[in-house]
């Protein structure tokens, strides 16, 4: 049964504002008629609780710590599940049939390698360019090699973008890896499996043989299933907001990567590692640490900490937790930085100040300690963070095409400007 909500402003206007509500989460009030009914805009800055679309990908309940993917728990997926089944669940609505998973995998397969003008372009960067900035830079060029296929209002010109920046995300993060260490760019395998050929690719050299370790290998596609989409955060509302002016799918594509970069979103885990690096070299105590952080006067904050949906732990945090133990055991790796960020940890989820702003460690705290047992660069974890979101972003880029009520996004603004004034003349 659909119900209404009536606004009123003090002037005497009003607006019947119908509820809308979905498969879970709160209701929504439409506003769509609000300006034209009553003459005012609503205001919410960083969009905290504005439903810019509908969407049936992923849902998240911030407060129970759920995450779902078209309905499957993150925590099954991560236990069940491998990453290029995931993008087919994200990209299609469905887990694929063996026949399906296997057509879907040959397809990704195909489309592994790069155009070898890309290599050309890459190597045209500085040899000290972040990796982010190269793989920003290097997405958006993409659609320079595929003009055969940048309708946005073919479906099939959809679906081989998204196979496209699938297969290759893993290519050109390597290529970006492989320049900023003056190593040979290494082609794929298509003899390995999604994440197999990446760790190949990124730690391979032409003159030994490689093996793929397995235990590298599972810790990755864990990382990957986990970041694959999260609704609509900074950047896939990014990709969503580019895209919804009929831009191309690599250069929302890369719109997307650039929002990521953020340290307060997807560089977050590139700052949680900065930041325990220089808790151990300073000496600073974890207790003078917390102070900071507390401190309104200091803009310190901790990365890692933190989420504007979860209020409670995030579970893709708990799942990560719990692959560093494993990895540790297994691999070795940075135990006294583990150790660090698990007393980190302990001691804000005692206190006070963290307890009443609800701020729980989020995915990226432990990320980056997996991804250093891994040997993987910092400078290289948010381009990890992006290949897997990959998939996120383009299956919401798709959705939006797919949308009847989708429209170019505009938001409106509260002025707080002079008012109109002549020119002096
Ligand atoms: C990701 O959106 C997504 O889904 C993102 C993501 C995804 O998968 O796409 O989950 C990935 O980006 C995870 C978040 C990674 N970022 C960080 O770890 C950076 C540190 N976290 C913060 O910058 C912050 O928590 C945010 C950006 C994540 C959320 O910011 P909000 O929701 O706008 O919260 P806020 O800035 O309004 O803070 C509320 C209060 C403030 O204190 P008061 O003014 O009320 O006194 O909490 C405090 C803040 O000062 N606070 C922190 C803090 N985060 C918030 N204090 C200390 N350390 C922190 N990390």
């Amino acid at each position: 049964m659909s119900s209404t909500s009536k606004f009123s402003t003090p002037g005497g206007k009003s607006s019947e504002l119908p509820m809308l509500k979905g498969t879970h989460g709160p209701e929504c009030a439409d506003v769509r008629g609000l300006y034209k009914d009553a003459g005012v805009f609503t205001y919410d800055p960083g969009y905290a609780t504005t439903a810019s679309c509908k969407s049936a990908i992923t849902f998240i309940d911030g407060d129970e710590g759920i995450l779902l993917y078209r309905g499957y728990p993150i925590e099954q997926l991560a236990e069940h599940s491998d990453y290029l089944e995931v993008c087919h669940l994200l990209m299609y609505g469905e887990l694929p049939t063996p026949e399906e998973s296997a057509k879907f995998n040959n397809i990704i397969k195909q489309h592994t390698m790069v155009h070898e003008n890309i290599r050309d372009f890459i190597s045209g960067f500085r040899y000290d360019a972040h990796p982010m900035a190269m793989l920003v830079g290097t997405v958006g060029a993409l659609s320079s090699f595929y003009h055969d296929s940048l309708d946005i209002n073919n479906p099939k010109h959809r679906e081989i973008s998204a196979q496209r920046l699938i297969a290759k995300m893993p290519t050109i993060a390597s290529y970006c890896h492989n320049h900023s260490r003056g190593l040979p760019f290494m082609y794929p395998d298509n003899t390995l499996s999604y994440v197999e050929n990446f760790t190949r690719l990124m730690f391979a050299v032409p003159a030994e043989q490689f093996e793929p370790n397995p235990v590298a290998v599972k810790a990755l596609e864990l990382i990957m299933i986990l970041h694959a989409d999260h609704e609509q955060n900074a950047s896939t509302s990014t990709v969503r907001l580019a895209g919804s002016s009929g831009a191309n799918p690599f250069a929302s594509i890369a719109a997307g990567i650039a929002s990521l970069w953020g340290p307060a979103h997807g560089g977050a885990n590139e700052a949680v590692m900065n930041m325990l690096d220089a808790i151990q070299d300073s000496g600073e105590t974890i207790d003078q640490t917390i102070a900071r952080a507390k401190d309104k006067n200091d803009p310190f904050r901790l990365m890692g900490f933190g989420h504007r949906v979860y209020k409670n732990f995030d579970p893709r945090a708990k799942i990560i937790q719990q692959m560093c133990h494993e990895l540790l055991d297994d691999l070795g790796g940075d135990q006294p930085m583990f150790d660090l960020a698990r007393e980190l940890e302990q001691k804000t989820l005692a206190d006070d100040y963290f307890k009443e702003r609800r701020l729980y460690p989020n995915v990226d705290f432990y990320s980056g300690i997996i991804l250093r047992a891994l040997d993987i660069p910092m400078s290289m974890f948010t381009v990890m963070f992006a290949m897997s979101r990959t998939v996120g972003w383009i299956s919401h880029w798709m959705e939006m095409h797919e949308d009847p009520e989708g429209r170019i996004g505009r938001p409106r603004q509260i002025y707080t400007g002079a008012a109109r004034r002549d020119y002096p003349v």
